[in-house]
This record gives structure tokens, C-alpha cells and sequence, in this order.
């Protein structure tokens, strides 16, 4: 995988002449954060080598190059999700070409169900911690050297002061976060009561299909690593009978121009 990872910056380097310091990964109704980049490439996913080809309705699939104020970024517009049929290399592919690119920030959104009971549709979670519920582990098989070692230290997946700093500028942008523990699942089904419960009990605050695996692998190769969750619907028994996909789509959308201006404020201050 080394070698394909390694044709693939070349060729995107040969095409943009970046060395983006960046890496953010847009979650579903969140991929208008890219407005806020000052763009000099957009390369589709299609006409990039080795790289899989998004399928799911509200994934535009782009890694999109530029500038915010004098930081140079990377952002992936539409992941690739477990459930779509990828496996978890190609799941995290995009992130091992990030650090080949000069990546040493990453900085991921994804949408998520809530269950703590602070959290309210469209509320704002900064991720503290993850469970990997996932049945597939992106590490699993040999492992390079290269990229990072056999066994990692997951005592810090999402960085201490990248959290510290978004929450100091969230407070002078009157932005309201919180903290939470993201569990990861595969998807694509959203849970039931039961589940929703279980993720409860297991000590995590909300849930979703994406993150983890990126994150994973972010640490493997060291990058620094920042999450950022929409609620977009409570699994609490009360009103958890209707979620579809066009709901989460919306709520997201709603609490996008906050996430939005946190990121952009993160990458300039950080
Ligand atoms: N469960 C799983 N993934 C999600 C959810 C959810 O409730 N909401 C948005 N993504």
C-alpha cells in the first residue's frame, strides 16, 4: 500500500505544488466548509489514482485544495463510509495520502446521534474520546513500519490542546460546544431503542458510521487529530421513531455555519 499511497501525492502534488499542513474531512451536510477555503484545485475523486469513488446521496466527492488566511488545506468533500461496500483500507486511504502530502493536522466532522442528555438537535460536540464498534479494523493484517507501529497508543485520539483551543474560540464566537464520546458503528442502518440505549450504557455520548476509522489511522501515521459532531437527532425513546437520512441531512445543515466558522477559526489561531 505504501507505493500506492505514494503514486497517489505524487500525482496530486505534481498537479497542486501543495504542501497543505490540514487535512479536514467534511461529514454529511457539512461540505459547504469549503466556501471558506480560498481554492486553487479541486480534483475529483474519479480522476484520482487509487482513490475510491463516492456513492452516497449528499457526498460530493472532491479533495478540494487552497489556502485558509496563510494555512494551506486539504479537505475531503464526501468520505468513504464502511457501509457503502469499502473496505477499511479504502475507507482510510485518502488519510494515509493526507500525510504524504505534509498533512500533521486533521481535523474531522461527521453527523452523530445523541443520547447524553445535555444534547439537543443541532447541538455542537467536540469529540474527547471514541469507541470502535466497527466489525473490521483499518490496522488489521501486516503492518509497515512506514506508515506507524504494530500496537498504538490510543490514550490521546483527539488532541488535548486542538480541544482546549476550539473551546476558547468558540466562546469568543458565542458558539456553544460541548464534550462527547463518539461510538463508532457500521451503519447504514441508524439504531433502534435498544441500541441507542446500549450505546448509553457503554459510556458514550452520541453515535455514527464514520470518524473512527480516520482517526485510527491519522494516529498511526501521527497526525494530530481534532473531531467535531452535529447532533442531528436524540435517541431517546420519546422521539427517536422518525430519523431518516433527509433529516439528519437538514439538521446538519442548520448547525453547519457554526462548525463551520469553529473549523476555519481553528485552522487560522492554531
Ligand atoms: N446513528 C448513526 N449515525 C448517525 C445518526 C444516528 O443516529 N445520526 C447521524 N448519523
Amino acid at each position: 500500500m505504501w507505493e500506492q499511497v505514494q503514486q497517489t501525492a505524487d500525482y496530486i502534488k505534481a498537479k497542486t505544488g501543495l504542501n497543505p499542513e490540514y487535512g479536514v474531512i467534511l461529514g454529511s451536510g457539512l461540505g459547504s466548509f469549503t466556501d471558506d477555503i480560498n481554492i486553487t484545485h479541486t480534483l475529483p475523486y474519479s480522476e484520482i489514482p487509487n482513490f475510491p469513488v463516492s456513492t452516497v446521496q449528499g457526498h460530493k466527492g472532491a479533495l478540494v485544495f487552497g489556502t485558509i488566511g496563510d494555512k494551506q488545506v486539504v479537505a475531503m468533500q464526501g468520505r468513504f463510509h464502511f457501509y457503502e461496500g469499502y473496505s477499511m483500507k479504502e475507507v482510510t486511504f485518502p488519510v494515509r495520502v493526507m500525510k504524504h502530502l505534509g498533512v500533521s493536522k486533521l481535523i474531522v466532522s461527521n453527523a452523530s446521534g445523541g443520547v447524553k442528555d445535555s444534547y439537543q438537535v443541532g447541538s455542537v460536540v467536540l469529540i474527547n474520546d471514541h469507541i470502535n464498534m466497527f466489525p473490521e479494523h483499518p490496522l488489521r493484517g501486516k503492518n509497515d513500519e512506514r506508515f506507524g507501529p504494530r500496537f498504538l497508543n490510543m490514550s490521546e485520539p483527539y488532541s488535548k490542546p486542538m480541544i482546549a483551543k476550539a473551546k476558547s474560540l468558540a466562546q469568543d464566537l458565542g458558539i456553544e460546544v460541548q464534550d462527547g464520546i463518539y461510538l463508532g458503528l457500521q451503519g447504514p442502518t441508524f439504531e433502534t431503542i435498544s441500541e441507542y440505549h446500549m450505546v448509553k450504557i457503554l459510556g458514550a455520548d452520541c453515535v455514527g458510521m464514520s470518524t473512527v476509522p480516520e482517526v485510527i489511522v491519522a494516529r498511526h501515521m501521527d497526525i494530530e487529530t481534532f473531531g467535531i459532531s452535529v447532533i442531528t437527532d436524540m435517541g431517546n425513546e420519546e422521539n427517536i421513531e422518525t430519523v431518516s437520512h433527509e433529516e439528519v441531512l437538514e439538521a446538519a445543515r442548520k448547525a453547519e455555519p457554526q462548525v463551520r466558522s469553529l473549523i476555519k477559526a481553528l485552522i487560522q489561531k492554531y
